[in-house]
């Protein structure tokens, strides 16, 4: 779509932005203490490609140039991750001058170049000694976690305008934990559970902590969300499809947005096997100021056990051929490098189901990630044409802006400013709008970041 069309149709005041995560970028592994994901994925077969995020797209030594080419994009706003691991090593004790110096030069020079800094306290690189200690599963990680995002809060509580306490709950929570597609690769649904209970606990915790500092900024969570739609009107995929969207969307969004447990016996299951503690529900409901939704793809469900090629989002396992359920191709949509149906139209539905389900306990909306991978091929001159990313970026901007009675949605961050890490997928998968070369680390601004800043730029001056 055309940029200036697209522009002409956003809200006055919709902040647009790019995202990153620290364990994705940064690499400067020498520089941090070890997390669990280093050891994850130095087991062999883990990656797709053999890789690890050791340099990654070595962020940490390239910073200022990477927000020189964000301010030159001209970007509201970057949501960035602050590395648990290079911040207090060990998970425990206090901060590393060193690690905390990286993040005050980064905001420092986003302030400079007059970027809105939003920082996610937890973007699911667990020190490696409290993942040795039960990870998520221990209760006592939600209390180590909220000590750390003290001492965060206390470093930059002034300068940070958006705090996210945590990424996507449901993903580490399934996939890490249940369906040892990421680390810490357990496959047990209890370990799933609990950790689920620990990661909105510890959410919970960290929003007390950054109030108690008190942060200037606003505090909320990121949850990826999903609509959910049964395969066929049977009432074995219907009942897989309720369960699944229990699973994926209210177990993480109800406690959070509603102070009360999923429905259904999967929300009771869940709940019950994470052993809750009177006042936890409490915790987990502390109010937000926003709601970080990233939404990537619908979902498509029928019951039955998936097969080899039924993944999850970014990965296979032994455990997942053990699931009643299975997600079932969009064959009316286009999809993406993994595979996801880039369909912007159901977008909406996700919005209406907010309205329904948190009605006046909804709080404003954030896309704090959405955004689409293709295995880009530079051509001969090192420019890459990604026209599908531009068209699947064009059509969720325009879903995103569109109003839907009953949410009030602020802006829309695209997932990724750079080419990175993409977990078990490793380099195969290319999320950027800027590439970066594996050997040199050369950042190539792609046809979707100069499209991008066209859009950005051809939005009428504030107050105009
Ligand atoms: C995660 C990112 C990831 C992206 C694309 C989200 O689930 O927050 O870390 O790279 O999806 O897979």
């Amino acid at each position: 779509m055309d940029p200036e069309a697209l522009a002409a149709k956003l809200p006055p005041g919709f902040l647009l932005g790019v995202s990153t995560s620290a364990y994705q970028i940064e690499g400067g592994a020498e520089e941090r203490g070890p997390a669990g994901w280093d050891r994850f994925a130095a087991d062999p077969g883990v990656i797709l490609d053999g890789s690890n995020a050791l340099v990654a797209a070595d962020h940490y030594h390239r910073m200022p140039e990477d927000v020189a080419l964000m301010k030159n994009l001209g970007v509201d706003a970057y949501r960035f991750s602050i590395s648990w691991p290079r911040v207090q090593p060990g998970g425990q004790g206090p901060a590393s001058e060193k690690g905390l110096a990286f993040y005050d030069r980064l905001l420092d020079e986003l302030l400079a170049a007059g970027i809105r800094p939003m920082a996610t306290l937890f973007h699911w690189d667990t020190p490696l000694e409290i993942d040795d200690a039960g990870g998520w599963t221990n209760r006592d990680t939600a209390y180590r976690f909220a000590d750390y995002v003290r001492l965060v809060g206390e470093a930059f509580g002034d300068r940070v305008a958006d705090w996210v306490t945590v990424n996507e709950p449901a993903t580490l929570a399934l996939e890490g934990y249940t369906l040892d597609v990421h680390s810490p690769g357990t496959a047990l649904w209890v370990a799933g559970a609990r950790a689920a209970h620990h990661l909105l606990l510890g959410h919970g915790l960290a929003v007390r902590a950054l109030r108690e500092v008190p942060v200037t900024g606003r505090i909320g969570i990121s949850n990826a969300h999903s609509p959910v739609f049964p395969a066929t009107r049977s009432w074995r995929d219907r009942f897989a499809a309720r369960n699944f969207d229990i699973l994926s969307n209210r177990v993480f969004a109800d406690p959070v947005l509603l102070g009360k447990r999923p429905p259904g016996l999967v929300g009771l299951l869940v709940r019950l096997a994470a052993l809750p503690r009177w006042g936890d529900t409490k915790i987990m409901a502390e109010p937000v100021d926003f709601y970080g939704v990233q939404y990537y793809f619908p979902s498509r469900v029928a019951a039955g056990p998936p097969k080899l090629t039924h993944g999850t989002h970014d990965g296979h396992s032994k455990a997942m051929l053990t699931l009643p359920l299975r997600l079932e191709p969009w064959p009316e949509y286009p999809v993406t490098g993994f595979g996801w149906p880039a369909s912007p139209d159901l977008l909406p539905v996700l919005l209406g189901q907010f309205a329904d389900r948190y009605g006046d306990r909804m709080p404003p909306i954030i896309f704090t990630e959405g955004g689409a991978s293709y295995p880009d091929r530079p051509q001969p001159d090192g420019t890459v044409d990604d026209q599908h990313r531009i068209e699947y970026l064009a059509g969720h901007l325009r879903a995103a802006s569109t109003p839907v009675p009953g949410v009030e949605v602020e802006g829309y961050f695209v997932w990724s400013f750079l080419d990175n890490f993409e977990w078990a997928a490793g380099y195969t998968q290319k999320f950027g709008l800027i590439s970066v070369d594996r050997e040199t680390q050369e950042r190539r601004p792609k046809a979707s970041y100069d499209w991008y800043r066209d859009v950005l730029s051809a939005r009428p001056a504030p107050g105009s």
